[in-house]
């Protein structure tokens, strides 16, 4: 049985220990992953060292690998979001380090603050953000108090958001709710029972709505026409000079809109539990403006994730891009916002691409192969967007090709999950036997695979799930 407080007590102990291991160095280089949460991850180290007089640098990393720890390897590291899953090759190159990560665990290591080591599941108690933020906040004492650090509270939110942890209970779980217990009290965010879509802040409201494909709105999702005209048949203008946002709806026309869409989902026979998930939690940033990106956690991550997760296409400029709007840079900012143009349209020609070549069903998962079409940093993205349309009780497993060979990402549901999927475990497993190497989480994992096995590794694949099915 779960002991939250004596748990986080316990995680707490760890952290103060890797906080007093990196006070004692003079000069750090953060190495972070390239999405949302590494990002958050990555800013919150920075930021910590820095306003402790700790001499400090960052980098960006797609995946650890032999070419990447040679290069860092007479450096004193600082793993955020990334290395847990690949202490045998951060040990191999001897590497001096503390890690801060919420993937499944390769094996013991030392310096390693993971909720894994506590017993809890990584990819919904705690992210690589909310990780790194327990780690920073015991480096931010004034006279022995706690505090310096409490504002870097706001985006560790951001990054679990961005790593979807709270789309299991439409809520923020477990341990991450220390965190956003610090950064409200703190007046950093505001948490809303809201309807849980995307673009509340930005999108007008029927865009918000035919842009939502999870849950899909028979007659709305994907339709335009059909949008617009569910709102026109309740009365709501969609125009106010400006088109009008979910922000701008008064109380009343929001609740009317909620209800509507619950009586669409009943119609379409969804599962309760789904319809249930609607409306949840929202995070709101409250020293960013209205109207903004950067106001509510969903949409700032997709945001980070619009600049990092194009590293390879536009040079690790644009990392730093995401990180610097973390750090509170407006240019930055501005920039992001047109990386977020181009990851809105790379994501819709993806699934396009999907609905052209079809989703292969083998017993008891189903993949894709992108080839060249669908870049290997936003594949997996595509890939959990595809269930909508795809089977829900198989794993989604997408290819890509990549410099290194093949990009595996996998996806699967809450469902599959509780029915025994583990596809962190699976994707190791069997990227493994094809001379590749994998990890990840329960629920979403990557992996990266030789040219050219990927019928071998689907073949191992597909008799793993069965037997976390037990379907074989
Ligand atoms: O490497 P990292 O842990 O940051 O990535 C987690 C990935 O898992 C994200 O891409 C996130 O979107 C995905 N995920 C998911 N469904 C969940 C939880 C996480 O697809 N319920
Ligand atoms: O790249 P993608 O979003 O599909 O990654 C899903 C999860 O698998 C992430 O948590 C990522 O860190 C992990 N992963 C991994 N090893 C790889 C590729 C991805 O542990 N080679
Ligand atoms: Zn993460």
């Amino acid at each position: 049985m779960e002991n939250l407080e004596a748990d986080f007590k316990n995680l707490t102990k760890k952290a103060i220990q890797l906080a007093s291991l990196i006070k004692k160095q003079d000069e750090i280089l953060v190495v972070t992953h390239i999405d949302a949460d590494g990002i958050t991850s990555g800013c919150i180290a920075l930021e910590s060292l820095k306003r402790c007089n700790i001499d400090a640098d960052i980098i960006f990393l797609k995946q650890i690998d032999d070419g990447a720890l040679q290069q860092i390897s007479d450096k004193f590291v600082w793993f955020t979001d990334l290395g847990s899953g690949y202490v045998d090759l951060i040990e191999k190159y001897k590497i001096e380090c503390v890690i801060t990560d919420h993937h499944v665990p390769q094996k013991p290591f030392e310096n390693q603050l993971n909720p894994h080591d506590f017993g809890y599941d990584g990819s919904i108690n705690l992210s690589g953000s909310t990780t790194t933020y327990l780690v920073a906040r015991n480096l931010g004492l004034v006279d022995g108090n706690l505090g310096l650090n409490y504002d870097l509270s706001a985006i560790s939110i951001v990054g679990a958001v961005g790593d979807l942890q709270d789309s299991k209970h439409g809520r923020l779980m477990g341990l991450n709710r220390f965190v956003l217990n610090e950064a409200v009290k703190n007046g950093f965010i505001k948490v809303i029972k809201d309807l849980r879509f995307f673009g509340k802040q930005t999108r007008p409201v029927y865009k918000m709505l035919e842009y939502t494909f999870n849950p899909y709105l028979p007659g709305i999702s994907g339709n335009e026409k059909g949008a617009m005209e569910f709102l026109e048949s309740l009365g709501i203008s969609l125009k106010n000079g400006e088109w009008r946002r979910w922000i701008d709806l008064s109380d009343g026309e929001r609740r009317m809109v909620i209800s509507e869409i619950v009586k669409v989902c009943i119609e379409a026979r969804m599962p309760v539990s789904l319809i249930k998930k609607l409306v949840g939690e929202s995070y709101i940033i409250s020293y960013e403006e209205e109207g903004t990106e950067l106001r509510d956690a969903m949409e700032y991550s997709t945001l980070l994730n619009a600049t990092a997760r194009y590293a390879k296409k536009y040079g690790e400029e644009s990392c730093y891009i995401g990180l610097r709007v973390c750090q509170g840079d407006r240019d930055a900012y501005k920039k992001a916002r047109s990386l977020l143009q181009n990851h809105r349209r790379n994501l819709s020609d993806g699934i396009r691409y999907v609905d052209e070549i079809g989703i292969v069903e083998l017993r008891n998962i189903q993949y894709f192969h992108a080839r060249d079409e669908i870049m290997d940093t936003i594949v997996g993205i595509v890939a959990g967007m595809c269930f909508y349309k795809a089977n829900l009780k198989k794993p989604i497993i997408a290819f890509a090709n990549n410099e290194d060979g093949i990009k595996v990402s996998a996806r699967a549901t809450q469902w599959l999950v509780e029915k025994g999927v583990h596809l962190a475990k699976a994707l190791t497993i069997a990227a493994e036997k094809v001379g590749g190497k994998g990890g990840g989480h329960s629920i979403a994992a990557g992996a990266t695979i030789p040219e050219g096995s990927e019928e071998k590794f689907l073949k191992y694949l597909d008799e793993l799930i069965g037997k976390q099915l037990k379907r074989f």
